[in-house]
């Protein structure tokens, strides 16, 4: 089972940092992050309970969600998002992959997975047809979460996909042929709209962009809404976006909920109600090679991600929070977005 290959992983060491107190009564907010002998994905699980949703479960959808995580602006919190979302629907359940898309490697970073230069990763599925079994690596302390990891290798793929036979289609064709059971593929992209956002976009159905709460949130989106058509018309008739996430949202700015509100206005009821707090545990747990889930799962940043990614899987079935908002179709949403930002 899995639990064997997490032991006998790659990166079994115990992570540096300060030995804690078992986290058995209760989780406690912020609290240091759990390490050593505690197994950290008992730890995370009591971030669950937390939540007070022990043993619910969350409905699994009837075939592999597929959501492409995009947003060509660098810095709105896709990587995080990622990670921190597959985390959290493996602890609700959920079987998971996430595909690290994006040369930079952050996202096998933040899973704890190996991924030097000679480790077997999505750029060898892509360029060399490699299957995509022989690439995917357990995540360790997080039960059913796996990890297709990116390496510096990926940086080279942009210009060697463009001589290749079916190049827009490679990662979609790799997906199709992995025969593993799972509920979800996220697709961490980097912060470009080239070949490999564009093999993202054609693999997957869904796309999920994630906004950063701040100033020009919304600039470059037009740009992106064109490509998910452009796509759906030309390789994948199935692409729409199902999803917007507020990140990094700081709730005593005034900016943060003006940018807020305009998004929900723009997109409706595609935006989830939770948004992601700006949050410092979020951002030091990559450098432990973990999610904030298994860092620090009692803190309002796993939390948020626990309770996006219940959002996410009750959508999945058609079960949709009451908006606060009026809708509009989607189909109007992308039509004016495109017109009004350029
Ligand atoms: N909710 C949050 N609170 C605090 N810091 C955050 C939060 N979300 C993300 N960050 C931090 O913001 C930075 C950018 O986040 P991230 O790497 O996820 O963005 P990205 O869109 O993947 O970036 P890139 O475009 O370079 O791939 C990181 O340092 C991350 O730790
Ligand atoms: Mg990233």
């Amino acid at each position: 089972m899995r639990s064997d290959a997490n032991i006998a992983g790659p990166m079994t060491d115990p992570v540096p940092g300060p030995r804690t107190e078992s986290l058995g009564e209760g989780v406690s907010r912020e609290t240091p992050p759990p390490m050593d002998d505690t197994p950290i994905g008992r730890s995370a699980q009591l971030a669950v309970e937390a939540l007070g949703r022990a043993g619910e479960g969350l409905p699994r959808p009837d075939r592999t969600r597929v959501m492409v995580v995009a947003n060509q602006k660098g810095g709105v919190g896709k990587t995080t998002t990622t990670v921190n979302l597959a985390a959290s629907l493996a602890l609700h359940g959920a079987r998971v992959l996430v595909v690290d898309l994006d040369p930079q490697g952050n996202a096998s970073t933040a899973l704890g997975i190996d991924h030097h230069a000679d480790v077997p990763s999505i750029y060898d599925v892509l360029v060399d047809s490699r299957p995509l079994s022989e690439v995917v690596q357990p995540v360790r302390d997080v039960e059913g979460l796996f990890c297709a990891p990116a390496t510096i290798d990926l940086a080279g793929a942009e210009i060697e996909l463009v001589s290749l036979v079916a190049r827009e289609s490679r990662l979609q064709r790799a997906i199709q042929a992995y025969e593993q059971p799972l509920d979800y593929i996220l697709i961490d992209c980097p912060p470009s709209l080239g070949l490999l956002t564009v093999n993202a976009l054609v693999a997957g159905a869904e796309v999920l962009i994630p906004i950063q709460c701040e100033y020009y949130a919304l600039e470059g989106l037009g740009q992106l809404l064109r490509n998910v058509d452009l796509v759906r018309g030309h390789l994948n008739p199935e692409l729409h976006v199902s999803t917007i996430l507020l990140t990094m949202y700081d709730g005593r700015t005034r900016l943060a909920s003006q940018v807020a509100e305009e998004v929900r206005t723009h997109f409706g009821k595609e935006v989830l109600r939770t948004s992601i707090p700006r949050s410092v545990r979020i951002s030091e747990a990559p450098s432990y090679g973990q999610t904030v889930l298994t860092y620090d799962p009692g803190s309002s940043g796993s939390l948020s991600y626990l309770e996006a990614a219940r959002e996410i899987a009750l959508r999945g079935v058609g079960v949709h929070y009451e908006s606060q908002h009026a809708h509009t179709s989607n189909q109007n949403n992308r039509q004016n977005i495109s017109e009004g930002m350029q």
